[in-house]
């Protein structure tokens, strides 16, 4: 067993755990933060991931004890960050239609928020549908969560370098 520390969403928490438990498992199980999804537990899907001190990570790829110590942000705590219903990642989603089933959705926002950050030049299509690569959509074909990414990097004000085109 291992005694971790975090600040989850920006709330403390601690408590003991295997070894092995995994932070997505950690998330779930023990702090209930059931947003975060497991499409794979293999590191392919990208249902999982979170922000691990600000970087997008697969928590299904990290184990919790490693996590211990850092500042962990899920789907749930997002929209808090902006002081807002919707972030704005989440509200373009929304407006683009971004979603069929939702079940890869807070994967894609978590990723497509820090990729914005990466990004403050702007993004492009072409970037976009890179970086989200690690992500797998079984429902939308990906076309408009591109537009929803591309509007929610000029509404955050990092600029866009062209629109999705038609599908
Ligand atoms: S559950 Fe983590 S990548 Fe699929
Ligand atoms: S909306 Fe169903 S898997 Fe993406």
């Amino acid at each position: 067993m291992s005694e971790i520390n975090m600040v989850v969403n920006g709330r403390k928490v601690s408590g003991n755990v295997e070894d092995r438990t995994l932070l997505v498992h950690y998330l779930r199980e023990n702090l209930g933060l059931t947003g975060t999804h497991v499409g794979c537990d293999t590191s392919q899907c990208g249902a999982c991931v979170v922000h691990v001190d600000g970087k997008a990570v697969k928590s299904c790829t990290m184990l919790a004890a490693q996590a211990s110590g850092s500042e962990v942000l899920t789907i749930e705590g997002l929209a808090a960050t902006a002081g807002a219903d919707l972030h704005p990642v989440q509200a373009a989603f929304k407006e683009h239609h971004g979603l069929q089933c939702g079940f890869c959705t807070p994967g894609m926002i978590m990723t497509t928020v820090d990729m914005i950050a990466r990004h403050p030049e702007g993004l492009d299509e072409k970037t976009v549908r890179h970086e989200l690569e690690g992500n797998i959509c079984r429902c939308t074909g990906y076309h408009n969560i591109v537009k929803a990414v591309l509007a929610a990097s000029q509404a955050m004000g990092k600029g866009s370098k062209g629109t999705a085109k038609a599908a």
